[in-house]
């Protein structure tokens, strides 16, 4: 059983924030620690292209050996199948193809050719089906595109991925009001797709919409906005003082982003689920 799975068994969701320094590392880690959840860290495409998919699979390593519990690699939403290999052949753990933008028959086409290559190689592969609003990187889009049940079970069944990331009203960014998820739609989709299902969009859904969806069967919820501001603010309110240092910066950034990612995932187990067996 993968990680993934892991937690569609046992009721419970991984975190997966996206980080791309070392001390988000182990702020994040810090906080997975204290839940006693398995902590993702994700690169973007960016991201994975500043630092080399080597070096941030090594960080992440790196981190996890003084970490109480799993730390895992992910790229998040690459639209490039040769550094999402790259990735995967680095040593990521799992990778995200976003075929959202392309049509229902290129996106299985493209995660099917992907899926083999990655599964020779022990990774996970993510797919995406809908169209998820907002903005993530090189991926845009104005509107969102509620993931159809029954072209998901089809999808599901003929790329060949390991995880699903569904569009049910969450978007990428700040919420204008508030979100507004579909839990019939997602729990068709889980009666239908037998594989984990993940949730991006993350920062801004108030905690007892979180809770129903992991109840419904996600395992894996995407936070990146929330994240990232409380990196800036830790940056921008320690310079703002006198006599700093190297290290207190180091301290505050990770202190900002422990408390940032603590908020989350004290809503990752659905009612009734205990601590999770890792
Ligand atoms: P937010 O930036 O809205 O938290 O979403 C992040 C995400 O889903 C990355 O895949």
């Amino acid at each position: 059983m993968n990680y993934l799975q892991a937690a569609r068994a046992g009721g419970y969701a991984v975190g997966a924030f996206i980080v791309d320094s070392l001390d988000a590392m182990e702020g994040v880690a810090a906080a997975c620690g204290r839940a006693g959840l398995p902590a993702v860290m994700m690169a973007g495409m960016n991201t994975a292209r500043f630092l080399g998919p080597e070096r941030y699979v090594d960080l992440c390593r790196s981190v996890g050996r003084s970490c109480s519990v799993p730390v895992y690699a992910h790229l998040d939403h690459c639209t490039d199948p040769a550094l999402l290999l790259q990735c995967a052949r680095a040593g990521f753990d799992c990778v995200m193809f976003d075929g959202s933008q392309q049509s229902f028959e290129k996106n299985i086409s493209a995660c099917a050719v992907l899926a083999e290559e990655c599964h020779h190689l022990g990774t996970l592969l993510e797919g995406e089906l809908g169209v998820i609003a907002g903005q993530e990187e090189h991926v845009e889009s104005a509107l969102s595109q509620f993931t159809d049940p029954a072209l998901a079970e089809e999808f599901v069944r003929r790329s060949g991925v390991d995880a699903l990331a569904v569009s049910v009203g969450n978007a990428h960014g700040l919420y204008q009001g508030k979100p507004e998820l579909q839990f019939g739609l997602l729990e068709e989709l889980s009666a239908r797709c037998p594989i984990p299902l993940v949730l991006h969009g993350g920062t801004g859904i108030p905690a007892q919409d979180i809770r129903r969806a992991v109840g419904l069967g996600v395992c894996k919820i995407n936070v990146g906005t929330e994240l990232r501001r409380a990196y800036l603010d830790a940056v921008r309110d320690y310079a703002a003082q006198e006599g700093g240092t190297a290290i207190g910066l180091s301290q505050a950034i990770r202190e900002r982003i422990t408390a940032a990612s603590v908020g989350y995932l004290d809503n990752y187990r659905a009612e009734g689920c205990g601590h999770a067996a890792l």
